[in-house]
C-alpha cells in the first residue's frame, strides 16, 4: 500500500471548518437560511400554465428546482395561498430546507474524524480503494489541491490546465486525462465531461471527481480503464462555475449562477445554462432571476474561455466524440435539442439508442431508474417554444461533439439539491458505470 498526502495550508482549513463543526450554520447566520420557504411540487400537465397563470402573478420571489412533463418543484414562501384547482395538484415535499442544508455539510465519518476532513489523502493497494475522499463533499480549494494530488500521483497520465479566470480570479482547471500515445489513439477521440455548471448541484462535481479517481487508479490494473485511456482522451472539468461553488460554501448553499456582475448591483450571476452561444436568447433578461441568461452569448467568462478552449482543441486536432454535462436532480438522460423540439437530432435513432444504453447501465449497477427525456421536453420548450435555450448541451451538440447527453443524477425529490453525503459513492458508482457504456459504445458503436 502506498499512502499520499498533500500539505494543507491553514488558511483553507479556515474556509470550511465552522461548516464542519457547527450544527447550525443557517441559523447562526453564516450561511443564508431557509425557514421561510417550502419546496412545492405540482402536479400539472402543463406546466407552463402553472407557472405563467398561477405562480408569477402572484409572487416573483420563486425558484424553479426541477421541471418536466409532469410535474414542477418550485421554492415558494410558506405564506404564499395556493389557489385550488383542478388543472394542478400540488403538494410540499421538502419543508425543512434549513436541517437538508445543514447535512450536506455534515460528516458521515463521525466526530473522531471530522478533523482529518481536509486531509487530502489517497490510500490505496491493488484492489481495495478506500474511498476516503468521497465520504464527503469537499470546498474548491481541497478539490483544486485533490486534482494536483492525482496528478502528482499519476504524471504520466494527467495534466491540469487553466483555461481561464472567473470573475473571482479563481482558475477554471480541465483536467487532461491520456496515455498520450497517439498510435493508440489516432483519430484523438475524445470525451468531455463538464460538472458543477450549477454551484448548488454538488453530487455533480463529486462524480466528476469520482470519474477521474476510478479511471487513474484502475488504469493498468483493469481492462476497461486501461483501455479507455490508451484508446480515447478525457477532458474532465470537475467546478465548470468556481465563484458560485465558493459561494455555496460561504454564503448561500442554494446558489446557482456564476458571481459576475449585471447591471443591477444587487442581483449578481449569470445562469451558465442559458449563457452559451447557440440559440440564445435574452428571455430570462432580469438579473435577480436564477435563469438570468446575460445580456449577449457567452457574457458569462467561464462559458468565454471554454468557447475560447473548445475551438482551440478542435483546430488543433482533437475529436469530441461524446460530450456529457452532468446536473441534479431528478434522475434523467437527457438528449439534444433543449431548444426546440422540431428540430430532430442527427442519427435519432441511435441517439436514442445511446440514451437508453445509459440508463440500463445505472439500472444495471444500482437498481436506480433514470427516465430518457427530449431536453425540449425537459425545459418546457415544446409548451412555449419562446423559452430559447442558450445551453451546453445545444452548444456542444450542435457541432462540436458528436453525442452529447445531460445527465440529472439523484434523487427525485426527497433532498433534491441537498443530496446527504453518504449518497456521494452510490451516484458516483452508478453515474460510472453509464460512464463506462458511454466509452464502450464510443470505441464500439457496433454494440
Ligand atoms: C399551457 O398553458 C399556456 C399558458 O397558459 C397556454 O398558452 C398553452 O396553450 C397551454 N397548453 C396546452 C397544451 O394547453
Ligand atoms: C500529452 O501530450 C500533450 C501534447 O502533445 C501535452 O500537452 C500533455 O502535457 C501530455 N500529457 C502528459 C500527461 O504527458
Ligand atoms: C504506443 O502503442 C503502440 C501500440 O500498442 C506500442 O507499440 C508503443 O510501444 C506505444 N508507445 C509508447 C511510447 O508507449
Ligand atoms: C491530438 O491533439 C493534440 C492536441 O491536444 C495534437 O497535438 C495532436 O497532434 C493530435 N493528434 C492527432 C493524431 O491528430
Ligand atoms: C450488468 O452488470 C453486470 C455485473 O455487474 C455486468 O457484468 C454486465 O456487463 C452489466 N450489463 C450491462 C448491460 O451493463
Ligand atoms: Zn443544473
Amino acid at each position: 500500500m502506498h499512502f499520499l498526502s498533500v500539505f494543507i495550508p491553514l488558511s483553507h482549513l479556515l474556509i470550511t471548518s465552522w461548516a464542519q463543526s457547527e450544527h447550525s450554520i443557517t441559523s447562526t447566520g453564516k450561511l443564508r437560511a431557509y425557514d421561510q420557504y417550502n419546496i412545492i411540487r405540482f402536479h400539472s400537465n402543463n406546466i407552463t400554465h402553472v407557472l405563467k397563470d398561477v405562480i408569477q402573478p402572484m409572487t416573483n420571489d420563486y425558484d424553479i428546482w426541477t421541471r418536466n412533463t409532469e410535474f414542477i418543484d418550485i421554492k415558494l414562501l410558506k405564506t404564499i395561498k395556493i389557489p385550488n384547482s383542478n388543472e394542478y395538484s400540488h403538494e410540499i415535499i421538502i419543508n425543512d430546507i434549513n436541517s437538508l442544508i445543514e447535512e450536506t455539510y455534515d460528516s458521515s465519518l463521525g466526530n473522531n474524524d471530522q478533523e482529518n476532513i481536509f486531509d487530502v489523502s489517497l490510500k490505496m493497494n491493488n484492489n481495495n480503494n478506500d474511498f476516503f475522499y468521497f465520504k464527503q463533499y469537499h470546498p474548491l480549494q481541497s478539490i483544486y489541491l485533490w486534482l494536483d494530488l492525482m496528478k502528482s500521483t499519476f504524471p504520466n497520465l494527467v495534466t491540469i490546465e487553466n483555461i481561464g479566470t472567473t470573475f473571482e480570479n479563481e482558475p477554471l482547471k480541465v483536467v487532461h486525462i491520456s496515455s498520450n500515445n497517439s498510435s493508440m489513439n489516432p483519430k484523438n477521440k475524445t470525451i468531455l465531461i463538464t460538472g458543477g455548471i450549477h454551484a448548488r448541484e454538488w453530487i455533480s462535481i463529486s462524480t466528476t471527481l469520482f470519474t477521474i479517481y476510478q479511471l487513474l487508479t484502475k488504469y493498468g490494473a483493469s481492462k476497461r480503464e486501461t483501455k479507455y485511456i490508451d484508446s480515447l482522451n478525457f477532458l474532465i472539468i470537475p467546478i465548470f462555475n468556481p465563484d458560485g461553488y465558493k459561494y455555496t460554501w460561504t454564503n448561500d448553499r442554494l446558489w446557482r449562477k456564476n458571481r459576475q456582475e449585471t447591471y443591477m448591483s444587487n442581483c449578481q450571476g449569470i445562469d451558465l445554462d442559458h449563457s452559451f452561444g447557440y440559440k440564445w436568447d435574452n428571455n430570462f433578461e432580469f438579473p435577480c432571476s436564477e435563469e438570468y441568461s446575460g445580456q449577449y452569448p457567452m457574457e458569462a467568462l467561464e462559458v468565454k474561455h471554454w468557447d475560447t478552449f473548445i475551438n482551440d482543441i478542435t483546430t488543433r486536432g482533437v475529436h469530441i466524440y461524446g460530450f456529457l454535462d452532468l446536473h441534479s436532480y431528478s434522475q434523467d438522460i437527457i438528449y439534444p435539442y433543449a431548444y426546440s423540439c422540431d428540430e430532430l437530432p442527427r442519427d435519432y435513432e441511435n441517439l436514442l439508442e445511446l440514451s437508453y444504453g445509459l440508463s440500463k447501465a445505472i439500472r444495471n449497477k444500482s437498481g436506480k431508474n433514470y427516465k430518457v427525456v427530449a431536453a425540449c421536453k425537459d425545459r418546457g420548450s415544446d409548451l412555449n417554444p419562446k423559452l430559447g435555450s442558450g445551453t451546453a448541451l445545444d452548444y456542444m451538440y450542435h457541432n462540436k461533439a458528436y453525442w452529447a447527453f445531460q445527465l440529472k443524477l439523484r434523487d427525485t425529490g426527497n433532498h433534491g439539491f441537498l443530496l446527504p453525503p453518504k449518497y456521494i459513492l452510490p451516484v458516483a458508482k452508478e453515474t460510472y458505470a453509464a460512464i463506462k457504456y458511454f466509452c464502450d459504445f464510443i470505441l464500439n458503436p457496433e454494440i
